[in-house]
């Protein structure tokens, strides 16, 4: 089992570059499916979500293009629970098919934030996909379309994910040691 340290705690290989490559893969094909002849906008919410949106964007054959936002809620292992301000962003939106790509959902205050900020500016239609959920600390109504691994509720980092700024880096996703 591979372990890797990151400033003062250990953390252990959960969910493998494969598995990652799989799942993506099948996220892919799932929202090519559905949108089939559509002209689709991704955004993906930073920092987090950068090497999942462009591992998913690989796979789109659609008619597609990606932004980026950036806002977050996280500070250390645990939710501040005050989600940031969303920083500089004005693409058109109106009439526009998006999918809202996030690296995980916790309590959801970061997806509520941004998908009420997208679907108040006339989209025709909001997907979300997220490679990571914590059902468990999931409060809020939002629809997620696209789930790839459901997972317990604990702090992960890799594959985008951080702890202080620190393993985003690593391949696969790891899980804190406690
Ligand atoms: P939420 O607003 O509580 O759903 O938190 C979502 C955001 O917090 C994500 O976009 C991540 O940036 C961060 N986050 C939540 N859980 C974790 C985790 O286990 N590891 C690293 N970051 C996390």
């Amino acid at each position: 089992m591979k372990e890797v340290q990151i400033l003062d705690k250990k953390f252990r290989e959960f969910i493998t570059e494969l598995k990652i490559r799989e799942k993506v893969q099948e996220l892919a094909l799932k929202i090519n499916t559905d949108l089939k002849g559509r002209e689709v906008l991704f955004i993906a919410v930073l920092n987090g979500a950068f090497m999942f949106a462009a591992d998913l964007f690989k796979r789109i054959d659609l008619k597609a293009s990606i932004t980026f936002i950036k806002l977050s809620s996280y500070r250390g292992t645990c939710s501040s629970g005050s989600v940031r301000e969303l920083i500089g962003w004005n693409e058109e939106l109106k009439g526009r098919t998006v999918v809202i790509v996030e690296d995980i959902v916790d309590t959801g205050e970061t997806l509520e934030y941004t998908f009420n900020y997208i679907s108040g500016r006339n989209v025709s239609d909001i997907k979300v996909v997220t490679l990571l959920l914590k059902p468990a600390a999931y409060r809020r109504n939002i629809k997620l379309d696209y789930i790839g691994f459901e997972i317990p509720n604990d702090f992960v980092v890799g594959y985008g994910l951080d702890y202080d700024g620190f393993g985003r880096n690593l391949p696969s996703v790891y899980k804190i040691m406690l």
